[in-house]
């Protein structure tokens, strides 16, 4: 059954998944997302995905979501921005972020897609410390 075969693929994805409601609270989080955040998912579901980033983000993000609503203009969704990410312990890493809003039994829903960066980042830095 489809239902079953796409929770199969979240459950199982290499990348971090997190969906939002319309006002920014976590619906769901995947495994790979929650290793990133080191996070249980009880931990975070309900809670407003602001708290998964540091300042300035985590104070703005709720203004982010409520100008797109209103002038439509997306500025992540569609396009993928690279952000940063806070974990559990206060430590931060970069991943590139996907967003991408989707109508779901009558109402919106955001999706967003993790793809973590630290290490290629590192594998950079290490090569601009050899170069
Ligand atoms: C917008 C940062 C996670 C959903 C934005 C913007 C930033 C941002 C900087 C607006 C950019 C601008 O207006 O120039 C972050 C950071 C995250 C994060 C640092 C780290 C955890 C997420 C996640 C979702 C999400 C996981 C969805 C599940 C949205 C939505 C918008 C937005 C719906 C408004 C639409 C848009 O600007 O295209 N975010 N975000 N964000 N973000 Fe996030």
């Amino acid at each position: 059954e489809s239902a079953a075969l796409l929770n199969a693929i979240i459950q199982n994805a290499i990348d971090g998944i997190i969906t939002i409601d319309e006002r920014g609270s976590i619906e769901t989080i995947n495994p790979a997302a929650c290793a990133l955040f080191r996070y249980s998912p009880e931990e975070v579901i309900g809670k407003n995905v602001s708290f998964l980033m540091p300042p300035p983000d985590r104070n703005q993000h709720d203004e982010y979501i409520k100008r797109y609503q209103h002038t439509r203009v997306p500025h992540i969704i569609g396009i993928g921005r690279e952000v940063t990410g806070l974990r559990k312990d206060g430590t931060v890493f970069p991943f590139r972020l996907a967003v991408s809003e989707v109508a779901y039994s009558g109402r919106k829903i955001y999706t967003g897609f993790i793809h973590d960066l630290s290490k290629q980042k590192e594998a950079e830095e290490q090569l601009r410390e050899y170069a």
